[in-house]
């Protein structure tokens, strides 16, 4: 048993004892319900390592997403069942009368089920275009209304395959950007497995073209050839760079930073210094960095007007959203003002295959207006 598969296997033991035994189905029913349960945490066996990093196991969509389901069912249901066994403690405590067990669990079945089913949906859906107005300081005239499309957390995997990115890149298109950034987490799994679903991202047309970074899941798998098949997909990967655009007189810079992950695995490590070196002063800085947790640093840096973020997926789901905010020191969705910067975290695009779900909390296409006041 791979190690960080226990935690899951304790939850399991934990939902058989609160869920499935109250429920006092025939031997049958029972064994039938353990083998769902468990089968759902064949999602860590699905990863691998190879000499160049993990890969992911390849199996047809329709098994990768009822391995899904039933994976999300034990999480669901966990907090689910949390809440349920809480009642029974205080039932105990403050009442005379028996404990309703059969039908507290079947309620919590009914509740966990109806959940997993509708986060499972919320995190395959194509996201909807979500258009945010901004004033940049000492933005030029001629940038005034650039519409930016920003892509983030795009995942491509098993679930999020190459029709999914297909739609994504058509709905991209179809908003007619000047502009597409794309800062990181492209893709999950090897070159080899994955090129085929990421490869839709080379139709994304911007009169300035796309832009991106690295995220962290590019590390993971083969880093050094994802860099290449990204480039040779169309994205011009800004390393500690930037590109100065020029509209008429107006200038405006696209600044980037490789993710943090590059650092610890011996790559390139984040160098905002590096990036800006000899910027022109007064040109307003738009900065690409794929986690927010670098915010307050990155702020120091006055010509920045706007940095744009993803990672945190928005927190998925309520119970998991406090830890994801803390782990990203506060930075979860949407906007925030930090020492005069204005940081944009957005909840990614897609999902990610590790947790394929989303429960209140929408997936979205990103699109920037530019504003000079
Ligand atoms: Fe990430």
């Amino acid at each position: 048993m791979r190690a960080f598969m226990l935690i899951p296997l304790a939850v399991c033991i934990y939902e058989i004892a609160s869920l499935i035994l109250p429920l006092k189905l025939p031997l049958w029913g029972r064994i039938l319900s353990y083998l769902i349960l468990l089968s759902g945490l064949l999602k860590g066996f699905l990863y691998r390592r190879t000499p160049l990093g993990l890969d992911i196991i390849e199996i047809p969509y329709g098994g990768a997403l009822l391995i899904s389901i039933i994976f999300n069912f034990i999480i669901v249901a966990f907090f689910i069942l949390l809440v349920k066994d809480a009642a029974f403690i205080l039932w105990k405590i403050f009442l005379k009368i028996k404990f309703p067990g059969y039908y507290a669990s079947l309620f919590a079945f009914s509740i966990a089920l109806c959940t997993t089913l509708y986060g499972t949906y919320e995190g395959l859906k194509i996201p909807p275009v979500v258009t945010h107005e901004i004033s940049i300081k000492n933005l030029g005239r001629e940038f005034d209304g650039m519409k930016i499309a920003m892509l983030v957390d795009i995942h491509a995997d098993e679930l999020t395959n190459y029709k999914a990115v297909q739609k994504i890149v058509d709905k991209t298109n179809a908003l007619n950007p000047d502009l597409i950034l794309i800062p990181g987490d492209f893709v999950d799994g090897s070159v080899r497995a994955r090129s085929k679903d990421l490869a839709p991202i080379k139709n994304l047309k911007a009169k300035f073209g796309v832009l991106g970074v690295t995220g962290n899941h590019e590390y993971y798998f083969d880093f050094q050839g994802w860099l290449k098949e990204i480039q040779n997909l169309g994205v011009n990967l800004l390393n500690n760079e930037k590109v100065i655009l020029t509209s008429g007189d107006s200038k405006l810079i696209i600044a980037g930073v490789p993710d943090i992950t590059g650092k610890m695995m011996g790559f390139t490590a984040p160098d905002l210094e590096k990036a800006l070196k000899e910027a022109p002063e007064d040109t307003p800085v738009i900065l690409m960095d794929h986690r927010p947790d670098a915010a307050k640093e990155n702020a120091k840096h006055k010509n920045i007007a706007l940095q744009v973020s993803g990672h945190t997926h928005g927190g998925q789901m309520p119970g998991i959203y406090q830890l994801v905010k803390r782990a990203n020191k506060g930075f979860i969705r949407g906007w925030y003002d930090v020492d005069g910067m204005k940081l944009y975290v957005s909840p990614g695009t897609s999902q990610w295959n590790g947790f394929a779900f989303r429960l209140f909390d929408p997936s979205e296409i990103s699109l920037f207006i530019l504003r000079s006041k």
